[in-house]
């Protein structure tokens, strides 16, 4: 890499958590009792059958607490510490690894695990418990409103002002371990990309968007992702 780009958009997608041990969505384990993810992450689904909708995302809040962030997770918080250009990691991902490692300059775009909602006053909690139906809003004392604090289908992402402003100023975009089949995310290269940002893509496989990408680099993110790191930060320090 001659140049140093500094200005860096990074999204991440469950792929950057599969080898701290947290399934992917659309990997041959992604899917639970038999459902499709949008059958249990959907306000309908929210509707129709709470209890399931709550025991899918008790079963995923208790797993993180049997994960650590692994190398990649690592590197791009040592990244972003380094960095001496804007920086802005976008993660699709519900877990709180990207936190624990110590990124900061960090949007969850699809909510988090780790926060509770509640459907009649809005109010918003960082919650590390299961959830049922009989649930409390801590703010005005209902129960039956309060659901994970997730962006389910049909529903609008997180931060999508910062994100584009952010993909809009871009010189470098990368995207690690995301099938490319979730939009707005997976429109995210050609954003940064109409902007003249060269696109980097990293994943174990090529994906429904690779083909946008400047580059791609196949593999584990383990692997890749501290390397790709290291590259950056001697083309920063030469550049
Ligand atoms: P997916 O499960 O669709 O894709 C995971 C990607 O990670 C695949 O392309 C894999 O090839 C790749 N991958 C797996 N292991 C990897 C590894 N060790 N290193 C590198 N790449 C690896 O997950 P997402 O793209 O994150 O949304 O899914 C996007 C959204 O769809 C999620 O945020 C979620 C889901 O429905 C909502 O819940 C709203």
């Amino acid at each position: 890499m001659s140049k140093s780009p500094d200005r860096l958009v990074i999204l991440t997608g469950a792929g950057i958590s599969a080898e701290s041990g947290l399934p992917t969505f659309r990997g041959a384990d992604g899917l639970w009792e038999g459902h499709r993810v949008e059958d249990v992450a959907s306000p309908v689904a929210f509707a129709r059958d709470p209890e399931l909708v709550h025991r899918f995302y008790n079963l995923r809040r208790a797993a993180l607490r049997t994960v650590e962030p692994n190398a990649a997770h690592l590197a791009l918080a040592r990244l972003e510490a380094a960095w001496r250009g804007s920086f802005l990691l976008v993660t699709q991902n519900v877990d709180d690894l990207h936190d624990r490692a110590g990124s900061r300059r960090l949007l969850h775009m699809h909510g988090e695990l780790i926060r509770a909602r509640c459907k009649a006053c809005r109010h918003g909690w960082e919650w590390r418990d299961d959830l049922s139906p009989d649930s409390i809003c801590p703010s005005c004392g209902k129960s039956g409103r309060v659901r994970p604090d997730i962006v389910w289908f049909g529903e609008e992402p997180l931060h999508l002002g910062e994100i584009f402003d952010a993909l809009s100023r871009a010189s470098l975009f990368i995207a690690i371990g995301t099938s490319g089949h979730v939009y707005p995310a997976a429109g995210f290269v050609d954003v940064a990309r109409g902007a003249g940002a060269r696109a980097i893509e990293i994943n174990l496989a090529d994906t429904a968007a690779s083909a946008a990408f400047d580059e791609r680099r196949t593999g584990p993110a383990t692997d890749l992702v501290p390397a790709l790191v290291e590259e950056l930060l001697a083309a920063q320090s030469v550049g």
